[in-house]
């Protein structure tokens, strides 16, 4: 019986993985968004990511005192180790679609002690991004891009809202994860070096690359 059970779980778990990692392809994006928003705060609260996030921050030779967006953020592990740092006087805000991670991001900042320099809040990345023009030093956004659709108008809303100097850092799968959903580098050049960014790549996790994109100089 046990073993009958175990094996509906996985079928279960697996459907679910499917439809997460597929991102609403195969059977809508409204399932996706309620998986996301009923089992995310624990999936992604399940363990923090903190020493990517500190070397992604010195791969973006940050100061600490920079104003930073990380849409997409699922429970704000990135905003809130960042904002965490012992050198950190700016400010981390995270965006997600899911009310209920952005709420175990804001639960999740009052613990750590930094909601003075953190903010969460509920958007939809596919419609436009409720910022002023140059409102952010560093914009990250990390496995959602690729996922939507029209992703070079959201790549544009995101530069509208970057400081002129400002850096972003944006996801290149690489092998098996560059299946379900994936901008290729080519990709990227073509949306950012017309606007006058220039690429770096950086290895994140396996499989998963960032592309960090900063404007030169004319
Ligand atoms: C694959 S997870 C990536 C989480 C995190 N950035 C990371 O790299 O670990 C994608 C996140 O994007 C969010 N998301 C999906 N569609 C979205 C949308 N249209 N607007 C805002 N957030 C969205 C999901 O709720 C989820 O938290």
């Amino acid at each position: 019986m046990n073993w009958i059970i175990g094996g509906i779980f996985g079928v279960v778990r697996s459907i679910m993985l499917f439809v997460v990692v597929t991102d609403g392809r195969y059977f809508g994006k409204r399932l996706t968004y309620w998986l996301y928003n009923r089992f995310g705060a624990a999936m992604f609260g399940s363990r923090s990511e903190a020493a990517r996030w500190r070397q992604l921050a010195e791969a973006l030779a940050w100061r600490g005192d920079e104003t930073i967006l990380d849409l997409g953020t699922a429970v704000g592990d990135l905003p809130l180790t960042l904002a965490a740092l012992p050198d950190f006087s700016g400010f981390a805000v995270g965006l997600d679609w899911s009310p209920q991670m952005m709420t175990t991001a804001w639960q999740e900042a009052a613990r750590r002690g930094v909601n003075g320099r953190t903010a969460f809040g509920v958007a939809d990345a596919r419609e436009p991004l409720p910022f002023h023009n140059d409102s952010f030093d560093i914009i990250t956004c990390l496995g959602l891009l690729e996922t939507l659709p029209h992703p070079n108008q959201i790549l544009h809303e995101m530069v509208r809202i970057l400081q002129p100097d400002g850096k972003l850092a944006l996801s290149l799968y690489r092998g098996w994860s560059a299946l379900g959903a994936s901008l290729s580098l080519n990709w990227y050049q073509k949306q950012l070096q017309p606007l006058g960014f220039d690429l770096q790549i950086i290895e994140l996790r396996r499989n998963h690359d960032i592309v960090i994109g900063q404007k030169i100089d004319d």
